[in-house]
């Protein structure tokens, strides 16, 4: 086996949050007034909470106060985690959940690397609250990704080498992460197009084949 475990993203890998995540971040851009859309949400992809705030306010007209910001990141998570209510086990897809027992029943360790602070929550939501070995999340964190602390934390917590996890990811900053943490990568959605990590998958299954 090539590896001895597997670090995965959350949002965009194992369930896909980016329609709850514009939802809040689009209530919260009409009550200020600052234009908002699908493109821009795009590059909200692995971004923490505070920076995601500040590419939306690249267009806002005025000035935020540091208090302020942290209003506006509040009022914004207190919408989305209100819509995470909706998520269920059927918001779990079945080939996710194939893979990932597929993954574990060959003895690979399955950690989350996520810059979520509601990681634990999302997964609780889609019935995989006791499922990973290790999480590493947004509330282990001092730096986002594109930083690689996320995923040693990740290894760290897992008890294994960088060199031995490989991480799954659908955004760049976290291909980079990846990369920089010392890490093997495999990009799912948008980050394929970056065409920085060491395997590009067209489906979840197909990470059975990156293993051995
Ligand atoms: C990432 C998402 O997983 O978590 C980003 O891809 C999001 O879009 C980030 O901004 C932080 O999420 P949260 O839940 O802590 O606001
Ligand atoms: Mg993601």
């Amino acid at each position: 086996m090539k590896y001895r475990g597997i670090v995965f993203d959350l949002d965009g890998v194992i369930c896909s949050t980016d329609h709850y995540h514009y939802l809040a971040w689009k209530a919260l851009a009409d009550r200020l007034g600052v234009y908002f859309d699908e493109t821009i949400n795009n590059r909200l992809r692995g971004v923490s909470r505070m920076a995601s705030l500040d590419i939306i306010l690249e267009r806002y007209d005025g000035q935020m106060s540091p208090e302020e910001k942290m209003q506006a990141a509040e009022e914004k998570n207190n919408c989305y985690r209100e819509l995470l209510r909706q998520m269920s086990p059927a918001d779990l897809a079945p080939e996710v959940k194939t893979t990932l027992d597929a993954l574990r029943a060959k003895g690979l360790l399955l950690g989350i690397g996520s810059s979520s602070k509601n990681a634990k929550f999302i997964l609780g939501q889609i019935g995989l609250g006791d499922y990973f070995d290790r999480v590493s999340d947004g509330t282990n964190i001092s730096r986002s990704k594109p930083d690689p602390e996320v995923f040693l934390k990740a290894a760290e917590f897992l008890r294994l080498k960088p060199s031995d996890c490989l991480v799954v990811e659908d955004a760049k900053a976290g291909i980079e992460a990846a990369k920089a943490a010392g890490m093997d990568s495999a990009a799912i959605g948008d980050a394929v197009s970056c065409g920085l990590a060491t395997y590009n998958l067209t489906c979840f299954s197909e990470l059975l084949n990156c293993v051995e």
